[in-house]
């Protein structure tokens, strides 16, 4: 594997990056491995840091992004129910606006993986067209009936894509504008793409739930990002735009949906300034702020190992439920490997027989889970528990424990 990095070059100012939480070596969060491979494993230090000026918390360099996003790309969005009805209606509050009325409208979306948002217009016969650079994904999306281009986007693919198919009326991208290190370019991109009326809808874990559950483990490789509606507003004020409104999501453990349009053509909703003020008492706008949840998340690893520990003195398996790519910050930080956490069970078939990135977890296919159970689950696809624990209801009452970390390392 080619040993690329490189520092961001994402600031929306020309201020430095205080370096607030060091997470140390890292391997690439979604970078499970075969057991030949493990020698060659790439690593970087994952370090964050806040600017006081664009109030951005985001990474101080990232791997290149095609060391994260090509061909064997392991994520693939339709894999959970929840996200497949959470897209469905996200695609329906989109055909509910006035926004797609204009003869023949153009919905694009950025980084459509397998096409679980954009089939919603597809099946309509509704213009539209999927950007994404991860080729194995891509072609699904295709198969699926999704018009899809493999391409990272930037302000020139924007360009080419207005020459072919003309400005755009909604421009969509669902937890794919966090993991874009070159994001003033796209954000270029899209304001250049839209009609003057059209509109930006994109969401994205929310920066806001991370500090108040302490869930650091949604800073890895790919989320260069964590965004607030503060730090949204001066990226897109910096290229014409602005928020017109915000929308919290439940889902990937919290995330805000932000709807943008050019500066002065639509009136913000008052949810805007609300929402912006909620950010201010909760101190998103400080660097003090992101000092202590360094402190939390220095107790929050503690209290994690010191509980596995115990489970090993006492004798008990502990197994992981499902293999995140947010468990991967959580394992290397907290130097978890197969003497704490046995096995990963995981329902993706790509990522079943492979090493969790970095520590070397087994990752298995579910079976395992349920013919041989562990005593203690750790909900590692915390993001996903209510659909987990409803379905493995059959092991909690066996007396199987469930672990999570978020918001407080306890047993649910
Ligand atoms: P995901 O929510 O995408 O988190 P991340 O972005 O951190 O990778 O990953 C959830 C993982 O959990 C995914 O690999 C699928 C797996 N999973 C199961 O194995 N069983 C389940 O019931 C669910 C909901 C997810």
């Amino acid at each position: 594997m080619e040993h690329s990095m490189k520092d961001c070059h994402c600031r929306i100012t020309n201020k430095a990056l205080e370096v607030v939480l060091d997470l140390g070596m890292q391997p690439l969060g979604n970078g499970f491995i075969s057991s030949k491979d493990k020698k060659d494993e790439y690593f970087y230090h994952l370090e964050v840091g806040f600017e006081a000026e664009s109030k951005m918390l985001q990474l101080l360099r990232q791997p290149a992004p095609q060391l994260m996003f090509h061909e064997n790309y392991a994520f693939f969005s339709s894999t959970s129910s929840f996200m497949q009805e959470h897209f469905k209606n996200f695609a329906g509050s989109v055909l509910r606006t006035p926004l797609l009325t204009a003869d023949d409208p153009l919905v694009v979306e950025l980084g459509c993986n397998d096409g679980i948002l954009l089939k919603h217009f597809a099946t309509r016969n509704i213009r539209h067209l999927g950007i994404e650079p991860s080729q194995n994904v891509a072609l699904v999306a295709n198969k699926n009936g999704v018009n899809t281009i493999e391409k990272f986007f930037d302000e020139d693919v924007s360009h080419d894509i207005v020459s072919q198919y003309g400005h755009a009326d909604v421009f969509l991208a669902a937890n794919v504008m966090c993991h874009i290190g070159s994001i003033v370019e796209v954000a270029k991109g899209i304001e250049n793409l839209l009609k003057l009326e059209g509109v930006l809808i994109f969401e994205d874990p929310y920066l806001g739930d991370v500090i108040e559950k302490c869930s650091y483990d949604q800073i890895y490789d790919e989320h260069v990002f964590i965004f607030s509606a503060l730090s949204v507003q001066n990226l897109f004020n910096s290229v014409g735009m602005e928020i017109i409104n915000l929308e919290r999501q439940s889902t990937h453990g919290g995330s805000m949906r932000y709807t943008l349009g050019k500066i002065g053509v639509h009136t913000p909703s008052p949810v805007v300034k609300k929402i912006i003020q909620d950010e201010k008492k909760l101190g998103l706008d400080k660097i003090e702020t992101y000092f202590d949840f360094a402190k939390n998340v220095a107790a929050s690893r503690e209290q994690l190992v010191s509980k596995l520990k115990n489970y090993k003195r006492e004798g008990k398996v502990v197994s992981a439920y499902g293999a995140t790519s947010k468990s991967t910050t959580i394992y290397n930080y907290c130097d978890i490997g197969p003497d704490l956490i046995s096995y990963v069970t995981d329902s993706t078939p790509i990522k079943q027989n492979t090493l969790t990135p970095g520590t070397h977890i087994p990752v298995v296919n579910p079976e395992k889970f349920y013919q041989d159970p562990p005593d203690v689950a750790f909900l590692s696809a915390w993001n996903h528990a209510y659909e987990i624990l409803k379905k493995e209801a059959p092991f909690s009452d066996k007396g199987g424990i469930w672990l999570t970390h978020v918001p407080n390392v306890i047993e649910l």
